[in-house]
């Protein structure tokens, strides 16, 4: 850094614009866009992050909330690549992208540009996304870091969460997009985590990512979410985004003058941002292009594989080309195929459902985002073109105003006017699809009782008419599955009773306990449970095997059609020392067979997967522990079973101060100290508590060296120091 003087390295800190960094002599600009699902290449005099300003034509991928629903990482990378591609044919370095939070509650207005309500399909997506983006030399920025799961106040709101929930459910994506995929940037969030802005928080942009993580690229801020630059800088926030006029550069010179920043911070800061930007200009390709058809024909394959058949009652789908088919619904003429804000694409081409389905009867059924219409005059017209056809396909949604960057929904139905429109048509014409478009889960459970089809398609960017009409035809077999589940009620949603927040608190009260965790936990009937997703053929699940932690599953297409099945692994710790989930996708793969066809699919889970964040140790740990292995369809379909042995990462966990409950309770320690209770028991006689008597209650929770000092108890120092020698020297069956 000694090349540069101290106002250039402020300088390089810091966007020269909206859309990119300082250029000095030596250190080209690095140029970025966003986004998740595709390129928003802005010119400096266009540019806005709120997605109004016109952006170059890029081809508009469907966005996460889709993607997500393949559960494909091998189609992840390859929308990745794609993304790349258009990147460097634009003259981008770095793509805002792709946004990892978790999807904490439905009601964020941003969940169609995040992936799961599951941390680790999250992480998996975006490892797989990142690598193919950066494999064309295009760099990833992984936002938003971390816990951003709501737009309510979302420049100030406190996300107030404890410190194994951060670890297990929202820090775990970001870690392992990092660890395994070395994104090129990580974006900070607007919101403060438990009090300090993310944007100047040492111990997530330095202690987590890089001390912990070993991230060693450049931390950006969102567009403004730096609030005190020489406090973020320190921080280890690198690069403010956008320009602040050359405010933050000021500030950072001045308090390197004045001794209160350590000019060496500002040296390491500039550094990455050095080694960004010579990255990046190694890696451009002025005059590169792309195959726009090849994109198109592939943001097509993504939004017909991450479509989700929720129903299929009486195989009404596929329909036949023979068949008279009514189309009602304004979606299916105007797509809604993406979301509003920044991550807005300006599409290369847009299908539309009707024209792929044409030649049929056609009425949109129901105004979009219109106060002015004849909502009834609609209505009516769609019921007597329903009751001719043989099948009437509804396209149901959110109109475009429901949801968006900035702001969260406050409730999950559809507008008034579809619902009532789909209960005029299903009147006339019980055989209906129904098709939704929405990037938010929205609420089926009072009128799909009627209904005897729904396809889920969320919002499937710019090919989306055509892949609707793939699916409906059965030219495609849908294969998508829930990445979240779709509550019965609103009321029953993990965060309800805490979102979202008062004022500037939003406490995380429900804790580890979000998406199928929270309902699984409480027993709840859900319309479709996390995973669920039929297809127009069946699979068979058998002959589960184990091997250390590799699981093998064999895998038959029992249906007329070739089709993917997504084979899902959940591990469940019954007899866990501390709460637990009652089961956690730990594994998954696709599988694609043709009918009759069986295939062998096999998932290893890593060890530490199965550990849970003891906070008070402030480390993982992994219980030895028999656990639950349960392979399915979804989290609600479990198809087969099996118990699996794992030594715990040390029987040092327990030690004199766990309680009598915590010894009887571990598995290597629990045959060790029973044998000593029998001493106790024998001594006791019909003083002994009696076995699930309160008083035996009481007595579990007595330190282990209490009990030592009980008149009436044989058991000795030196008792008690075998004991633990025995817990550290037993090395079966647990070590096994
Ligand atoms: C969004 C980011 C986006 C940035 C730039 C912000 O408002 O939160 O996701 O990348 O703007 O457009």
């Amino acid at each position: 850094m000694t090349e540069l003087n101290l106002e250039e390295k402020a300088a390089l800190t810091s966007g020269a614009g909206w859309w990119h960094t300082a250029e000095l002599p030596g250190v080209p600009a690095v140029r970025m866009a966003d986004g998740p699902h595709g390129l928003r290449a802005q010119t400096e005099r266009e540019a806005d992050h709120l997605g109004i300003g016109i952006s170059a034509r890029a081809t508009c991928f469907p966005p996460a909330v889709t993607l997500a629903s393949t559960w494909d990482v091998e189609l992840a990378a390859r929308v990745g690549s794609a993304l790349g591609r258009e990147a460097l044919a634009e003259g981008v370095h770095v793509l805002l992208g792709p946004g990892i939070n978790i999807k904490r509650s439905p009601l964020c207005g941003r969940n169609f540009e995040y992936f799961s309500e599951d941390p680790l399909l999250s992480g998996a997506l975006g490892v797989a996304w990142v690598n193919g983006l950066q494999a064309q030399g295009v760099g990833a920025s992984l936002k938003h870091f971390a816990a951003n799961n709501q737009e309510t106040r979302r420049m100030t709101v406190s996300a107030e969460i404890d410190p194994r929930t951060l670890r297990e459910i929202y820090l775990p994506a970001f870690r392992r997009v990092v660890t395994q995929a070395a994104p090129w940037t990580v974006m900070c969030s607007y919101n403060r985590l438990n009090g300090l802005h993310a944007s100047q928080n040492p111990w997530l942009l330095t202690e987590v990512l890089r001390e912990e993580w070993g991230f060693g690229g450049v931390v950006v801020s969102d567009w403004g979410a730096v609030v005190d630059r020489v406090r973020a800088l320190a921080a280890g926030l690198d690069l403010e985004m956008p320009t602040s006029s050359g405010a933050g550069p000021a500030q950072i010179v001045a308090a390197v003058r004045a001794g209160a920043l350590d000019e060496a911070v500002l040296d390491r800061s500039a550094a990455r941002v050095v080694d960004l930007a010579r990255k990046a200009a190694a890696h451009a390709r002025p005059g590169a292009v792309y195959d726009h058809d090849a994109h198109h024909a592939l943001a097509r394959e993504v939004a017909a594989r991450g479509a989700v058949l929720l129903k299929n009652d009486g195989d009404l789908l596929p329909l036949d080309r023979a068949q008279r088919v009514a189309i009602i619904g304004e979606f299916a003429r105007t797509p809604r195929y993406q979301g509003e804000g920044s991550s807005k694409v300006n599409p290369t081409r847009l299908d539309d459902a009707l024209s792929a389905l044409a030649p049929v009867e056609f009425a949109p059924g129901f105004p979009v985002d219109d106060p002015a219409a004849d909502v009834a005059a609609l209505r009516e017209e769609a019921v007597r073109v329903a009751a001719e056809a043989e099948v009437a396909v509804l396209f149901l949604g959110l109109p475009p105003s429901y949801e968006s960057e900035g702001y969260d929904r406050d409730h999950l139905d559809l507008p008034a006017e579809q619902i009532e429109l789909l209960a005029a048509v299903t009147a006339v014409n019980p055989r209906v699809v129904v098709v939704l478009a929405n990037g938010g889960v929205v609420r089926v459970a009072d009128w799909i009782g009627g209904v005897p089809a729904v396809l889920e398609c969320w919002l499937g960017g710019q090919a989306s008419g055509s892949a609707v009409a793939d699916l409906l035809y059965g030219v495609a077999n849908p294969s998508g599955r829930l990445a979240e589940t779709i509550p019965v009620r609103l009321a029953d949603t993990p965060a309800h009773l805490h979102w979202p927040g008062d004022g500037d608190l939003a406490p995380y009260g429900e804790g580890l306990f979000v998406g199928y965790r929270s309902y699984d936990a409480r027993e709840l009937e859900v319309s479709f449970p996390f995973g669920h997703g039929l297809s127009y053929t069946t699979f068979t699940y058998s002959d589960l095997r184990v091997s250390g932690l590799t699981v093998t599953v064999a895998i038959t297409n029992s249906g007329g059609r070739a089709g993917h099945e997504v084979v899902q692994v959940y591990v469940g710790a019954p007899r866990s020392r501390v709460r637990r989930a009652v089961r956690e996708l730990k594994g998954f793969a696709v599988t694609f067979l043709e009918p009759g066809q069986t295939q062998d699919v096999t998932i290893t889970i890593p060890r530490e997967d199965l550990a849970y964040f003891d906070a008070t140790a402030d480390a993982w740990v992994v219980e030895g522990l028999d656990y639950e292995i349960a392979v399915g369809a979804s989290s609600r379909d479990i198809r087969l079973t099996t118990p699996l042995r794992v030594h715990g990462d040390a029987a040092g966990e327990l030690d004199l101060d766990s309680t009598l409950g915590e010894w009887l309770a571990h598995p290597v320690g629990g045959p060790l100290i029973n044998e000593l209770l029998a001493r106790v028991r024998t001594a006791m006689g019909d003083d002994y508590p009696a076995e699930g008597s309160p008083r035996q209650r009481g007595v579990a929770n007595m330190r282990l060296s209490q009990l030592g000092s009980l008149p009436m108890v044989p058991i000795g120092e030196d008792d008690l120091a075998r004991l633990m020698e025995g817990l550290r020297g037993t090395a079966a069956p647990y070590l096994s």
